[in-house]
């Protein structure tokens, strides 16, 4: 079988994205796999067309490869892929749409609200701490926590030179821990908790450096708090109505004088892939080598 291997792109996870793709490829590779890498531009229809992979292998991270437009190009060229579809990908990219959904489903969510960022950086948009985030960005990139000892909100995305667009989710900061959860085929992977005390949150820093971050799996918690976050991790899965792998974030106050409360922060369709990332750190768990992982992917892809 010939797999295409869908990588790179021009979002702001691009990097992150060349680092699960070529993982990915030797994975494929090694299962006996031919591989084809394919840096994605403009042009991916036609290379496609040229191709005429069996299958399309998507290590697309953030716009056009998690959104759902090149999941309609693959729809429209009849070329099966990995992941989600069209509706899931979109939903799940845009963050405040896909609250809705997961809170009409009765999955609890943060407290939001999409606010512009010329406001946002004039003035507080909610009672701090809070989060402010790009509505459609995955790797916490351009997300900002704006705590109370600050009298401001950060000046930077009101600059003219930010590139994440205007529409910012601004969201209560829940303190605490920081959960994952990953469904692979219909079943919830074990809860890693991801520990990246010397950064604020697990950012972009904290999850692609070496060492950034330390990953307890499975995660130290109560027996149905542990069960919880795998059932809402289904859930969501479905609620957006995901395909394949998928990777479910989560935040918990646990701390003595915390509220208790365990929200889902966003459901990541195209799930990192890289040496650090969690998701093949989860299916090792659950009994899959790297190289099984991918195999079961491409076996599963459809269009
Ligand atoms: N957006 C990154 C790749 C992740 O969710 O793993
Ligand atoms: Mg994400």
């Amino acid at each position: 079988q010939h797999v295409a291997v869908l990588m790179g792109g021009w979002s702001a996870e691009r990097e992150v994205s060349l680092r699960s793709g070529e993982a990915c490829a030797r994975a494929l590779e090694g299962e006996g796999f031919r591989v084809t890498r394919v840096d994605v531009a403009r042009d991916i229809a036609d290379v496609l067309g040229r191709l005429k992979p069996d299958v399309a292998f998507n290590a697309l991270h953030g716009r056009v490869g998690e959104d759902g437009t090149i999941q309609g190009i693959l729809e429209v060229m009849r070329v099966p892929y990995t992941h989600s579809g069209v509706l899931a990908s979109a939903l799940a990219m845009q963050k405040d749409k896909a609250k809705l959904v997961m809170a009409a489903a009765g999955i609890p969510v943060a407290h939001g609200l999409v606010v512009d960022r010329h406001e946002a950086a004039k003035r507080h948009v909610l009672p701090p701490p809070y989060v402010l985030k790009p509505v459609n960005e995955g790797s916490s990139v351009g997300v900002v926590i704006v705590r109370a000892d600050r009298s401001h909100p950060p000046q930077e995305i009101g600059r003219p030179d930010w590139a994440h667009g205007d529409a910012l989710l601004a969201e209560t900061f829940v303190a605490g821990r920081e959960l994952t959860c990953a469904v692979i085929a219909g079943k919830p992977t074990a809860v890693i908790d991801i520990k990246a005390d010397d950064h604020v949150f697990y950012d972009y820093d904290a999850k692609y450096a070496p060492g950034g971050s330390i990953h307890v799996l499975p995660a130290d918690l109560k027996e149905n708090v542990y069960q919880h976050v795998q059932e809402l991790a289904l859930r969501a899965h479905a609620a957006l109505g995901c395909r394949g792998v998928s990777r479910t974030d989560f935040r918990y106050d646990d701390r003595p004088e915390g509220s208790g409360q365990l929200v889902v922060l966003e459901v990541n369709t195209q799930p990192g892939m890289t040496e650090t990332s969690l998701v093949p750190e989860m299916a090792a768990d659950a009994g899959y080598s790297f190289g099984g992982l991918v195999r079961w992917m491409v076996e599963d892809a459809s269009c």
